[in-house]
Formats: C-alpha cells, structure tokens, sequence
C-alpha cells in the first residue's frame, strides 16, 4: 500500500528531485535552529532535502516545513530528525545507567515519554536506540550502549524501539526509531573512538549483531551505518553489511541513513574521492546521505557515467518516501509539531516525577560496608567534590534537548531530601572538566601529555574544614558529562588523581565517606573499593539526579541496580568481559596465577566488579537449582525454578539471572551466557519461586559455516545474583 503510494509520487519528481528526497542536512545549531542561515530554505525550495535534523522546537520545525509545503514544486513533506537519546527535555539517566535497572517495562516507557515530547515539539524521527555491544570502557560511547551483553542488549533493543514507535508510527505521540551505529561501532581497535574494527564473521553473529538484529525484528524504521570499516570496508559502504547481512538475511525493509558525514569520510579511508565513495555507498544499499553531500553532489553524474543505476536512485527515494507516508506526513506534515502540545506535554512535573522513580532503579550499590547506607536523616552532612554542586553535568553526554541548567543537582536534592530535619555543608574539593572536556583541558588537565588534574591544596583545605565537624561525608565524584560519549576515549580510567588525593585526604579524617560515583562508563576505582566503605554508582542520572539520588542515599529506594558492563581492576585488563572463551590453558579454579596459564603476573583475572553486580540495602540467599529434568530430548523444554529469599531488613528488588554454558561444541564456546533473568520484589524475609524455561533455541549459536543451530551434549546450567556467584547444575540434551 505504501508503496504503491510512494511509486505514484515517485513518477511526479525529476532525478534531481529524487536525489534530493535522499540528502539528509544539519540544521545547525541545535537550539536556535539557523535553517535559514545555513542556506537550507532554499534547497528545500528546490526540493534538494528529504529531511533536516538538529531543529529544536515546535514553531521552528512547522515554519520550515511550511517551505517545503508551500514553496517546493512537490510539496513533500520533511522528516525532522534529533538525537533524542535518553530523553527529550525530560532527560532520563544514560543508556547504560538504564541498562543497569533490567527492567524491560521501565526501558521501553522512557522511550516512550522521550517519543511523547520529542513529537509534540516537531520530532518524528531519533536517532536511538544505540545497540552497539562494547567490552571497552576506554571508549567513550559505551555510555550510550547497554553494555556487554548480546542477550541483555537484544532485549533492550526491543524495548527500545516499541518505545520509541508504538504499534502505530503515524500515531501523532511516536516517532521513527533508528538502531545504530551498523555494525560494530563499539568494537574500536584500543578503544578509541572511529577506528578500526576487525573481527571474525562468528564473534559478529554470535556476539555483535544480535542487539540490531533485535531491532529489526522490533520492526526499527531506519538503520544508521557506522564510522568504522568492517572486514576493510568501511560500513557506509560496505555491501555484504547493508544488503546481504541487512537486507536478505534479516529481511529489513526500510531506510539506511550514514552517520555524519561517513560517506565523506570513505575518503579519508582509503576508497577514493567524493563521486567514488558516494556511488559506493548507494551500490552497498545506503539510502540517505547524512550532511556530508556525496549523493546531491555526484549521483547524477555517477548515473551518467553508468556507475550507479536510475533503479537504486529510485529505490533509495522511495524508502525514504514511504518512512513518510508511514509517519502520516503526507496526510499532515505538521502532526508532529504542535506548540500546544508542546507547552503542556514537556518537561511537566509528572514526566519529571517519573525520571524521578525510573533514575533510583538504574543506580547499582557497590560497595556498603558495615551498612553504612541508608542514611539517617539527622545530624551534619558534608556533600564534598566536583559533582556536588554541579546541575549542569546531571544529565550527561547526548541530551542535547535537555533543561540542564534546570536539573536537580546532589545539593539540591540533599535539600529537598532534609529540609530542616539535617545541616548539609559543602565544599568543591576539587575540579573535574565541567563544560567540554577540549575547553577545559588547560585548566584542568594541565599539559597536553599530562592528561591528570593537578590537586589543588586549598580546594582540598577548604573540604577538609567544612568536613571537620560532619558525621558524614557524601564525596561526589568520577566524570563531568562530557568525559564520555562520542570522540572521549581515555586511556586512564582511573578516579583523576585529583580526585584520588581529596578522598585519601577525606577519609584521613576518619569520617564515613560515602562515594557517590558519576560516571558514563566502567571505571577502574579498585583504590576506591579497597578504601571508601561506601560506593553508589549513580552514572548519570538524568534531569531529577540529585532527587533521585537522594531517595537511594536515605533509604526511600532501596537500590536495585546491576552492572552490565563488568568494572576492570585496571585498564590493562580491558577488554574483559564475562562471556569470554575458555582458551586451552584457563587459570586453575580459585587460583589467581599459575605459571604457563592464560593470566597476567601482575593483577588476577577477576574483574573488579562483575556483570550482573550490584548490592541492595537487604540481602538476598539463593537455594538450589531444580531441574525438571537433568536428560532431554530434542524438542522438550527444560523448566528450571530456584528460590530466592529476602534474607534481610529491608524490602527490595533482586534481579535473578539465568546463565549456560555450553560444554562442547564444533566452535570454543563461551564459559557463560545469559539466558534468561527475571527481576522480582521481595518483601523482607520472603521468598518466591523464579522459573525460566529453556529450550533448544536458546541452545543456538552460529557456527563456522555461519549457520545458525545447536549441538547436543552437555551444558551447565547457573543461576545467581551476578555472572561470578552463581549455582550449579549439569544436563545434557540430545537430538
Ligand atoms: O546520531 C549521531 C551519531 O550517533 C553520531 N554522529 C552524529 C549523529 C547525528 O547527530
């Protein structure tokens, strides 16, 4: 149906109009929205744009489409595009911080309260869900992912995208979700942000591909191409990635859109110069052109000389054609832009008390010696650290919608927390990069090559003093927003020295300090761990952090959130994950060096804190594994229940996962592998019966041949709070 509907637009518009349909430009800057002065209003006018992305605003978005309706020949109406990544102007926390609450329900309705705001103010189109699957914490972007885990990551990719899109994506209160960044952005070489990527065709399938495969299958609207090359071809234009892998293996039927400027940056790869890479990239199965050009610049003569074909123009302007008929622009281009709903629907206080419920889920307790948390709401509270008093970096890298300035910061939410009830002091104690981390780099880091801030003794003096009479400290720290996200690789994933040196100085006071951690990736904080008795990992938490921090400090909530990217004891343990290889010589069990085995003689092979890790308030005791049967068959489903107890005060939530291990196999298989998980209430001192069924499709993996089946033989069965603490259990399961 629409296509038939594209098709009969389709015969209306000159090749020129066609390549227009396929070229996708910024608007500029992303709050003030200079259309105008970037000279777009024209090529709108001459049908040279299919749509336009960094426009912020309801009034904005309409006048501008009001050119494309009222000044172009064909009146086609624009998608308009924005990074809505982790919310609109109600910011949730980042992607990985909500990855950490496992809970499918909360994920998908931020998505969904992000596509309810971003509509309303003229969005119809996010460039989210982020699915890349990242092992490497340097890498800045592992703050928009969902962590390490293929199976978890899938899941979330799902949720993502029914969020985002709903049942119905001309429904004027959602908007076309894009799965990013295909394939393998997250997989850089030494982490660092673009470069290269180079991996077997088995761990893609079985390890990579899963979460934007997962997407597809949600029924994503668009696909954007990574920066980096895959197998030497760079995934912009990579035709084995974009047709074979996208389109014939996966069955994917809408649009592909490069990332910003990739067709360009083929250049710079290596492929040849702007005509060459863009006719590449319309050869791979590319169909629009993000900001760089190529296509609007060289199709037609690439048409001409016979290097591309009229049907690939034609297809590619006919994708981007139905996305629209899909989203009900052609039956009103300004659904999505209504200033009414604009001022009533976004930023109001009930999608604020929402971010404000969903952020305390997302935040993972570390460390709690002596139960030192919660807090008692009395006495003197000293809220030390660059993170303390610092609205603007509570909703971290990629909110490029978001009220910053309007966040609840530590302080503020301390505040509202104690009213008169405690006296709260507070102190900087030290500098982080607040704003951008290119501007503060002279001022914080020093030297270029010195990339570690220098202590500062009377920032540090000044902590001290007003900790002095205090009978707690709450030290703020880790990350400004911008020290992660895209282009903030670091080498050093340590708590900057700085930092270090006020919490050594802190807890030389002899005070309880409790650690507040801001972070947008996995830190390596084993000093932190060996000497702060308190850790409370709060990522970035969105518009309402410091409310919803405060509710986890004092015991309103009680935390609930569990890693999914594993923490490193250093960065040379990096890339470790949990699903790893066995290898043939594996450390003895318990053991944490043996001589010609695969460690290192310097550190164990235990991360410092495992995927699936994350305390509560109360504690949890696992009982044995049951088995409906420890012999199956073919088709036959293993039912496998386990009792978890609240053995503890407190009233909390625990998520329960499912691991396998798959024996032996015709490929080394990894020594574990979520399968299943399931986060539960429990009262203190309940217990409930967790059940999770496997059956031979969760046995499946992709073999040398790339084929998709399962081996029978033996696979252990685990159970747990974490990947590391775990129980038992063996099976086999035959054809
Ligand atoms: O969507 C982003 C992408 O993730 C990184 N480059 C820019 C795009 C558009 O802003």
């Amino acid at each position: 149906e629409y296509t038939r509907k594209a098709d009969s637009v389709l015969a209306l518009m000159t090749l020129e109009e066609k390549i227009g349909q396929i070229n996708l430009p910024a608007a500029g800057d992303i709050t003030t929205g200079q259309a105008e002065s970037a000279n777009i209003a024209e090529k709108i006018k001459d049908g040279k744009v299919g749509g336009l992305f960094n426009l912020k605003g309801a009034e904005k978005i309409r006048d501008v489409q009001r050119v494309a309706m009222e000044e172009s020949r064909l009146k086609i109406p624009l998608l308009f595009g924005m990074d809505v990544i982790h919310g609109y102007e109600t910011v949730f926390p980042i992607p990985l911080g909500i990855s950490s609450s496992w809970d499918m329900g909360l994920i998908e309705k931020t998505a969904r309260i992000a596509a309810e705001e971003a509509s309303a103010d003229g969005i119809s189109w996010t460039f989210s869900p982020m699915t890349d699957i990242s092992r490497d914490p340097r890498w800045g972007r592992v703050s928009e992912g969902s962590g390490e885990d293929p199976y978890l990551g899938s899941k979330i990719a799902k949720a993502m995208v029914k969020g985002y899109q709903g049942d119905d994506l001309s429904d004027p209160q959602t908007i076309m979700a894009t799965v990013k960044h295909f394939a393998l952005y997250g997989a850089p070489e030494a982490g660092r942000d673009y470069h290269s990527v180079d991996m077997s065709r088995q761990k893609m399938y079985n390890e990579y591909f899963p979460p934007y495969k997962a997407a597809i299958e949600a029924g994503v609207g668009s696909v954007m191409t990574a920066f980096n090359d895959v197998d030497g071809i760079p995934a912009s234009g990579n035709k084995w990635l974009m047709t074979e892998v996208l389109r014939n293996q996966w069955g994917f039927d809408g649009f592909v859109v490069t990332d910003y400027t990739a067709i360009n940056e083929m250049i710079d790869h290596g492929m040849g110069d702007l005509q060459t890479v863009s006719a590449m990239a319309l050869n791979a199965g590319v169909e629009m052109d993000m900001v760089g050009e190529g296509f609007l610049t060289t199709l037609e003569k690439s048409l001409e000389e016979g290097k591309v074909t009229q049907e690939q123009i034609d297809n590619a302007a006919r994708l981007i054609l139905i996305a629209k008929f899909r989203l009900g622009l052609f039956d009103d281009p300004y659904r999505y832009s209504d200033p009414e709903r604009a001022k009533s629907e976004v930023f109001t206080p009930e999608k604020r008390q929402i971010s404000r419920e969903l952020a305390s889920q997302t935040f993972v307790l570390l460390k709690n010696e002596d139960n030192l948390l919660p807090l008692k709401k009395e006495g003197k509270i000293a809220l030390v650290g660059p993170m303390a008093n610092n609205r603007k970096n509570m909703t971290g890298t990629w909110s490029v919608a978001g009220r910053h300035d309007e966040s609840v910061s530590l302080l503020d939410g301390l505040k509202n927390a104690l009213g008169d009830q405690a006296e709260i002091v507070t102190a900087r104690g030290a500098n982080v990069a607040v704003d951008s981390l290119l501007e503060s780099r002279i001022s914080i880091f020093g030297k270029d090559t010195e990339r570690d801030p220098r202590p500062d003794e009377n920032l540090i003096a000044e902590a001290l003093e007003i900790s002095k009479d205090a009978d707690v400290i709450i030290a703020a720290m880790g990350e400004s927003a911008e020290m992660s996200g895209e282009a903030s690789s670091m080498t050093n994933i340590e708590l900057q020295k700085n930092q270090r040196e006020l919490l050594k100085a802190l807890k030389g006071t002899g005070k309880p300090v409790v650690m507040v951690l801001f972070t947008g990736r996995p830190l390596a904080i084993k000093w932190e761990e060996e000497n702060v008795p308190a850790i409370l990992n709060v990522w970035f938490a969105g518009s309402e952090a410091g409310d919803a921090i405060s509710d986890a400090l004092f015991g309103d909530v009680n935390p609930s959130g569990k890693l999914t990217a594993t923490f490193p004891q250093n960065v040379g343990q990096v890339p470790i994950y949990y699903n790893h290889k066995n290898t043939g010589r594996p450390l003895g069990e318990g053991e944490w060096f043996q001589k010609f085995r695969s460690n290192y003689l310097d550190v164990s092979n235990e991360p410092l804190y495992p995927f699936g890790f994350g305390l509560s308030y109360t504690t949890f005791e696992y009982g044995d594994i049951n088995l409906s049967k420890t012999s199956l068959q073919g088709n036959e489903t293993l039912e496998i229940t386990i009792d978890v107890t609240n053995s503890g005060e407190y009233d909390g939530a625990e998520v329960v996962q499912l691991y396998i291990r798959d024996m032996v196999a015709s490929i080394t298989r990894p020594v574990k592998e979520l399968k299943g998980f399931e986060k539960i209430q429990l009262a203190a001192g309940e217990t409930k019966t967790v059940t999770f069924e496997l059956t031979t499709e969760d046995l499946k993996f992709y073999n040398n041949e790339i084929e998709h089946i399962w081996e029978p033989g033996e696979f252990q069965i685990m159970v747990g709070g974490n990947s590391r603490d775990v129980k038992s259990k063996m099976i086999t399961w035959e054809e």
